[in-house]
């Protein structure tokens, strides 16, 4: 039966029939206003051939979109639409508004960004504007207003993307002004910014509004701290402005995205608060030099859905290679497969390459592509075409199907910058903290959410927050009121030491949470050498960070102590948990080792009854799980050098094997398995 499905879709594309849009896609990048119209069919063939099923069109586009002030020609761009249409092919548009034409720069050199050091941004590149300017803002709305009037009802146009990888803020004076207004309009007297940034320290106190400057390095830690939410709202307002006038005109079944920048974990805004208004989340996931990371692409993944808590897409990948790395190394042969299909598993919808094409001249002639200058397709195409013949196969199987968690992984901008703003210890790196706790989780193939911090917590068993610094009374009241309904939060180091001000909190850390935990943090301590530490569960060390703690409830047990060091550990507790309403609450106060991280892991997964959702696999296989009420879909790769045997839980459907009943897969490296449960007691 899954077989006939799969097939009859297949036909559909074949006969040229309008098909609804597959489930699950593969598409690219594709700038036809580089190319002569002449050679837009073949393109568009090559891609249907290859299963592309969605191409995204026009974020750089608008100097042919409005080639003078006022005067728009989208005719163009209605023909590349309709010819994308025989070809089965939807269309995503973008707004163009990530690069400005000469014109308007020229007539308007204020809505050009200023850089840090004062020099302003010149034409000849592209994010030369300023996001905070309201001049840019009418032409950005002026621009999306024509598009989504011409495209909004049109059946092939299935969403639409706003700019392209947001940015830079401006230093401008103007922009300076909106921060003092903003400020003032969030503490309303300077008094209360006075005491909340602690501005006695060093003379820093205010008189005027004006005084207060933009920040581009150093600062008070609450001035840091507010410029980076003032960035946040102020590419929200101007992503917001292209949402309302796009709405205005447009379906609403055609989604409304932006793609977020892979490589910026650590942005200078809040993707929570960037993605909240947009109906999808989407992101541009790039390996760069070298070869796929597993747990840190999969954790990228995880963290991307979590924006939204739902599946979402990634909008740009690289089709072998990129042209901005040190070393622009290609991903081996089969690598781009297992992307491919780890981002589905991890709840991508759609995988995009970019680009189809490269352009002939302009500052990325080196960059990966499907087609090569001549049009004829690279030796990357079969790979491609391969994976689009797959996605077809398993678009029945998991349409509707997302991932369910039993444990999540917190954290917040307010935290991230705040440490990344004082680090203390400059090896520091949040992220490499976070996976350490998300490996040994995935080690043992459970599904991992990673969250804000104020999210629902209710459906978790088991919560890890390894780096909240910053733990507000209202934060606190949500997270114990999680332990307090039977959850078990586990925080990580340097929590809860500051308040949502970025000033240091009047109890010791965690903070508001010192009283539930029956412990505190007496000092902390950055290390730059490896302390033993033991326990419970066992033995290790810990490394860059190690916090002495102590406990002031008589229920509050030791689970693992610090051996000998600086004398100030020694001896000391490490870690510490304490039972709280019908839940548990425990703090780590150390980076541990892999080892002893996965003896942690394993400890809490038990403490807080996390169920096993796929029988151990061979090392280098990646177990993802999607379902829905009826079914669940497995998608097994092998990231692996060696060949691997899987033996499977219970007898299933081979997806991409025609849907032949198996009770084991073997995969070669790179190899990916799709498979799916019985649905209501049935194959499909
Ligand atoms: C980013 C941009 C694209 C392109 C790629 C190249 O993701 O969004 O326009 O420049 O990088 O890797």
């Amino acid at each position: 039966m899954l077989a006939a499905l799969c097939c009859l879709q297949g036909a559909a594309f074949a006969q040229g029939k309008k098909a609804a849009t597959p489930a699950l896609l593969m598409g690219a990048a594709w700038y036809p206003e580089q190319w002569p119209e002449s050679r837009w069919n073949a393109d568009l063939q090559l891609m249907e051939d290859a299963h592309l099923h969605v191409v995204r069109v026009g974020e750089f586009a608008w100097s042919t979109m409005e080639p003078e002030e006022g005067h728009y020609d989208l005719d163009w761009l209605e023909r590349a639409v309709r010819l994308a249409e025989k070809h089965n092919i939807k269309v995503v548009i973008g707004t163009p508004t990530d690069a400005p034409p000469a014109w308007l720069t020229v007539a308007h050199p204020e809505t050009l960004r200023v850089d840090a050091s004062g020099r302003t941004a010149e034409h000849g590149s592209r994010r030369q504007f300023n996001y905070a300017s309201p001049e840019y803002r009418k032409f950005c709305s002026g621009v999306a207003a024509q598009l989504a009037r011409r495209f909004g009802h049109d059946p092939d146009v299935i969403g639409w993307q706003i700019g392209n990888e947001y940015t830079d803020e401006s230093f401008d004076a103007a922009t300076r002004r909106q921060f003092q207004e903003w400020l003032q309009r969030k503490y309303k007297t300077l008094d209360a910014l006075n005491r909340d940034w602690a501005t006695a320290y060093w003379s820093q106190t205010y008189d005027r509004w004006d005084e207060i400057p933009l920040p581009s390095g150093a600062g008070n830690p609450g001035l840091l701290l507010d410029h980076r939410r003032f960035v946040s709202d102020t590419w929200r307002d101007f992503q917001q402005v292209q949402i309302d006038v796009i709405r205005k005109y447009a379906d609403p079944r055609q989604f409304i995205t932006t793609n977020i920048g892979g490589l910026g974990w650590s942005d200078n805004w809040d993707h929570y608060e960037i993605t909240r208004p947009l109906d999808l989340a989407s992101w541009d996931d790039y390996v760069g030099e070298g070869h796929l990371d597993v747990a840190r692409n999969a954790a990228m993944h995880d963290f991307a859905r979590g924006w939204k808590r739902k599946n979402f897409w990634v909008m740009e990948t690289q089709p072998g290679s990129v042209n901005w790395a040190p070393v622009n190394t290609t991903l081996d042969r089969g690598e781009t497969r297992a992307m491919a299909w780890q981002a589905v598993g991890h709840g991508a919808d759609a995988v995009l390459y970019w680009q189809w094409r490269d352009a002939l001249n302009g500052q990325e002639q080196y960059h990966g592509a499907i087609a090569g200058p001549d049009g004829a397709p690279l030796p990357i195409y079969t790979e491609i075409s391969r994976i689009g013949g797959e996605f077809d196969r398993a678009a029945t199987a998991l349409k509707g199907t997302t991932l369910t968690a039993q444990v999540a992984l917190l954290l917040t901008y307010d935290s991230r910058w705040a440490i990344d703003f004082q680090p203390h210890n400059r090896n520091y790196d949040q992220l490499k903290v976070l996976l350490g706790y998300y490996r040994p989780l995935r080690d043992e193939q459970l599904t991992v959410d990673i969250v804000s911090a104020g999210a629902p917590l209710d459906s978790y068993k088991l919560v890890f927050a390894p780096s909240l610094n910053v733990i507000s009374k209202d934060l606190a009241a949500h997270l114990l009121a999680y332990v307090q309904q039977g959850g078990h939060l586990v925080l990580g180091p340097r929590s809860g030491m500051k308040d949502e001000h970025n000033a240091l909190n009047t109890q010791r850390q965690p903070g508001p949470l010192v009283a539930p935990l029956g412990g505190r943090v007496e000092q902390y301590y950055a290390l730059d050498r490896a302390v033993p530490v033991s326990g419970t569960f066992g033995s290790g060390t810990a490394s860059l960070w190690a916090e002495q703690l102590s406990t002031s409830a008589p229920d509050t047990s030791v689970l693992l102590r610090y051996g000998k060091s600086n004398g100030w550990l020694d001896g000391q507790p490490a870690m510490i948990t304490r039972r709280a309403g019908k839940g548990v609450i425990t703090y780590l106060g150390a980076v541990l080792d892999p080892g002893l991280m996965r003896k942690m892991v394993a400890w809490a997964t038990s403490e807080a009854h996390v169920q096993a959702e796929f029988p151990q696999v061979p090392a280098g296989v990646e177990v993802c799980r999607r379902t829905t009420a009826s079914h669940t879909v497995f998608v097994l790769i092998n990231h692996g050098s060696a060949e691997a045997h899987v033996a499977l839980p219970s007898a299933m459907s081979d997806v991409l094997h025609d849907g032949a009943r198996v009770t084991s897969v073997d995969l070669n490296p790179q190899d990916v398995a799709v498979l799916q449960t019985e649905v209501n007691g049935g194959d499909r």
